[in-house]
């Protein structure tokens, strides 16, 4: 199992766990900033220049560029957008989010505007949007709560209320609640004032309140992480009408990788009339989690019709051969092709 592995150099197989926090690597980090080599060497590998580059090995030059974290990195990843891999765009946007750098803002703020992107990568941007966090982001994402996809209507309606949360009067200058064993910057931050289940739950599963509360019950339960939880959140996955919030249930299984969650995810993976992001995200979350029983069902839809899920299936086949192999140098985007 992956959790087993020593963290200090465990790079867990779901692509966007990739984050490295040991001193050894920030000073690995800062040698890599200093050579305009590296650079050229992630752009030519992330914008795919001479055709032949697979997509996992761009994933992995997302990835470091994530960890390099800088100008720079903004910019090579934001001339990726101009690719036609919907799966690759998503990543590229939540990325940008995930480095939390307003120097993003304007490619993301473009992104969401540009109506020929897939939906799925308008959503990433304006969710990152949400990440970043910064106010001068309210007015696109209320232009966009009335967009004709649902899924970018809700995305922009919690994005609005995660950056009105963090920066209420209240919370400016104190240490987010968001602080978990999750790395990840969410949509939005736990339920900390509820700890019963049934009551989380409760929230969670009541299609009446607001997307927000029932976001932040859906991160509290994540964070409990029991058996219980697992189930509460498998009853949206299989059966809430939010699209949004299915896929996003999918994700934090791909977090918690609770083999609790493999029944649901391999029935949203299976059914072909689930929308293909849901789909997409329960393809990465089940090669996250990787037991035997995940693993044939990847291979089956590898060859999908629906070109997210197949290149989901890929992706996630490769971090689950890499998790196994001995490569473990993260940051091999930036070293040239291997
Ligand atoms: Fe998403
Ligand atoms: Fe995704």
């Amino acid at each position: 199992m992956f959790k087993s592995r020593d963290t200090s150099t465990f790079i867990p197989p779901h692509p966007r766990s990739m984050t490295i926090h040991t001193e050894s690597v920030s000073t690995t980090l800062e040698s890599l900033r200093s050579n305009p080599e590296v650079y050229q060497n992630l752009e030519t590998l992330l914008t795919n220049v001479n055709g032949n580059v697979p997509l996992h090995k761009r994933f992995r030059a997302l990835f470091t560029l994530k960890n390099l974290c800088d100008e720079k990195s903004v910019d090579i990843i934001a001339k990726a957008f101009t690719d036609d891999s919907a799966l690759l765009k998503h990543e590229l946007a939540y990325v940008l989010g995930q480095m939390k750098n307003s120097y993003a803002n304007d490619i993301l703020r473009s992104v969401l505007s540009d109506k020929s992107q897939d939906p799925m990568v308008r959503h990433e941007a304006a969710e990152a949007l949400g990440a970043i966090g910064d106010l001068s982001s309210l007015d696109i994402l209320e232009e966009y709560l009335d967009d004709e996809n649902p899924v970018i209507r809700e995305t922009c309606e919690l994005a609005i209320a995660r950056i009105n949360h963090e920066n209420h009067p209240d919370k400016r200058g104190k240490p987010s609640s968001n602080v978990t064993v999750y790395t990840s910057i969410d949509p939005a931050p736990p339920n900390t004032d509820i700890q019963s289940v049934s009551r989380l739950q409760e929230i969670l599963l009541d299609t009446r309140l607001p997307l927000f509360e029932r976001y932040r019950s859906m991160f509290a339960l994540r964070n409990i992480g029991t058996k219980e939880a697992v189930l509460a959140l498998s009853e949206v996955l299989l059966h809430d009408p939010s699209a949004l919030f299915r896929h996003e249930v999918a994700y934090v299984f791909g977090q918690m990788q609770s083999p609790d969650s493999v029944p649901a995810l391999l029935s949203a993976l299976e059914n072909k009339n689930e929308l293909y992001m849901v789909r997409h995200e329960a393809a990465e979350a089940l090669g996250s989690i990787a037991t035997s029983e995940c693993l044939p069902i990847l291979r089956k839809f590898r060859d999908d019709d629906e070109r997210v899920v197949k290149e989901s299936c890929e992706v996630a086949l490769d971090m689950y051969e890499y998790e196994n192999s001995n490569e473990f140098q993260y940051a091999d985007g930036a070293l040239g092709y291997r």
